[in-house]
């Protein structure tokens, strides 16, 4: 059998490489379906479900996995986010979206999202919002990974539901505190375009003489890490 992994770019491998072994995933927003195809070929899980809101990529989807012979373990399914889950999943996925809009699809779903075993999220933007989010609504963050393409930095967040109370600080949302602790070799790139654009907002309060305290203490915070890096 064709294997999928000569595909695979490095944030896609990032992803399917840190998905523990389980029953079944979802893969929400799956497109291509690359990552559930890898995962069954790769003997991580046993079934999948490649679920998207729209057609046109499960028209795609749904052509990958008859390529890869996978029709009897990887299903698709329409719908809009957590709203597909109607079966036993240990593992989710959402992958390549923004920030924000993964935060609206979980918090629609909060329930469901407690009661999966592991949720993989690799978010584009807004991680910060993202991690706000979930710390405060009992997740715990089990490991981070970072991954580099080109010029751009990819992060990964391993999630699970411990019911835990929230001690994070204002900036460790932007840093991640795992990261830090961890001295990932990445951090130093991955913070950068951070502190640039906590810069650009910074310098548009200035103009209007609206300057928020708490965003020049982020700012602080993130630069002096950087520069331990
Ligand atoms: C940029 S692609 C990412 C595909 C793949 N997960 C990856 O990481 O390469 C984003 C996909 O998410 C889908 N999507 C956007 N909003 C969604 C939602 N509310 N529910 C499910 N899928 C959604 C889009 O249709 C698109 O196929």
């Amino acid at each position: 059998m064709k294997n999928i992994n000569k595909k695979m770019s490095n944030r896609l491998k990032m992803i399917a490489e840190n998905v523990s072994n389980c029953t079944t995933i979802y893969d929400i927003g799956t497109d291509h379906a690359y990552v559930p195809i890898s995962l069954l070929q790769n003997g991580v899980c046993i079934s999948a479900f490649a679920t998207d809101v729209k057609e046109g990529p499960l028209i795609i989807a749904k052509k990958n996995i008859k390529k890869y012979h996978l029709e009897e373990k990887i299903t698709t399914k329409q719908g809009d986010g957590l709203d597909v889950i109607d079966e036993n999943s240990d593992c989710i996925i959402i992958a390549g979206m923004g920030g924000i809009l993964i935060t609206e699809l979980i918090k629609s779903n909060i329930e469901k999202a407690r009661n999966i075993n592991q949720l993989v999220i690799q978010a584009m933007n807004a991680e910060e919002i993202l991690r706000k989010f979930m710390l405060n609504n009992g997740f715990t963050i089990e490991f981070e990974k970072l991954t580099q393409e080109g010029n751009k930095i990819y992060n990964l967040i391993s999630f699970t539901y411990t019911n835990s109370i929230n001690n994070y600080l204002e900036y460790e949302y932007y840093s991640s505190r795992y990261l830090v602790s961890n001295h990932n070799q990445l951090l130093r790139k991955y913070l950068q375009p951070k502190i640039k654009r906590l810069n650009d907002i910074i310098k548009g309060q200035v103009l209007t003489n609206n300057i928020d305290k708490n965003i020049i203490h982020v700012k602080n915070k993130l630069e002096e890490i950087v520069d331990g890096c």
